[in-house]
């Protein structure tokens, strides 16, 4: 499967599939979302990037990075969601995505912050070498009018062991 994905640049004719992404049922306390106009706005930014992940020749996900023009080389991981959960796509995805951050950019930290109660994608980032920097408490608040709060992790360039 490791083999299989890879990613591409997103464009405006992604924007279907991202915007679905981020609308699966139940997604709406894990990940937020943004409206098609906001989705163009910073598909032209130069600081954001949009990538696809593709496996088997069919988009599985997408993931949006911002501060890419950050001074003190922080690229932040915005936005992670794969279309079908559980299927083994998130991890090779994370593993591509940040051999992509440290290959492609001069990041030296990639960084996000993480619901709490998002066991599965805590695990995720753990398992490809994301640590813990700490939480915001009470930081957001979900569709509901909860108020929840998010974890923050990185990894570090020095941390990032290169495939061989
Ligand atoms: C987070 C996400 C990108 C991960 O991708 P994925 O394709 O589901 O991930 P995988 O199938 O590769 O791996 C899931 C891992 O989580 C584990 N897992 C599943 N449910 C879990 C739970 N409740 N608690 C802990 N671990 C869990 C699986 O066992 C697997 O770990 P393993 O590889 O060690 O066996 C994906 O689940 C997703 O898009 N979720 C909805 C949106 C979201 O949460 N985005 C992140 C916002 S920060």
């Amino acid at each position: 499967l490791n083999e299989q994905l890879a990613l591409r640049p997103a464009g405006p004719g992604d924007l279907p599939f991202i915007l679905a992404t981020e609308r699966r049922p139940g997604f709406d306390v894990l990940v937020a979302r943004s409206s098609e106009e906001e989705h163009v706005a910073r598909l032209a930014r130069p600081d954001a990037r949009y990538l696809i992940a593709r496996a088997g020749g069919l988009p599985v996900g997408f993931a949006l990075l911002e501060g890419l023009d950050d001074r003190h080389h922080g690229v932040k991981l915005r936005r992670i969601a794969v279309s079908e959960p559980g299927q083994g796509h998130g991890v090779p995805f994370m593993r591509a995505l940040i051999a992509w951050v440290f290959t492609e950019t001069a990041a030296e930290r990639l960084w996000l912050d993480v619901f709490v109660h998002n066991p599965r994608a805590r695990h995720v980032y753990r398992k490809v070498g994301f640590r813990e920097d700490g939480l915001l408490r009470q930081a957001y608040v979900l569709p509901d009018g909860r108020r929840v709060d998010r974890a923050l992790m990185s990894i570090l360039r020095s941390e990032w062991q290169r495939p061989s």
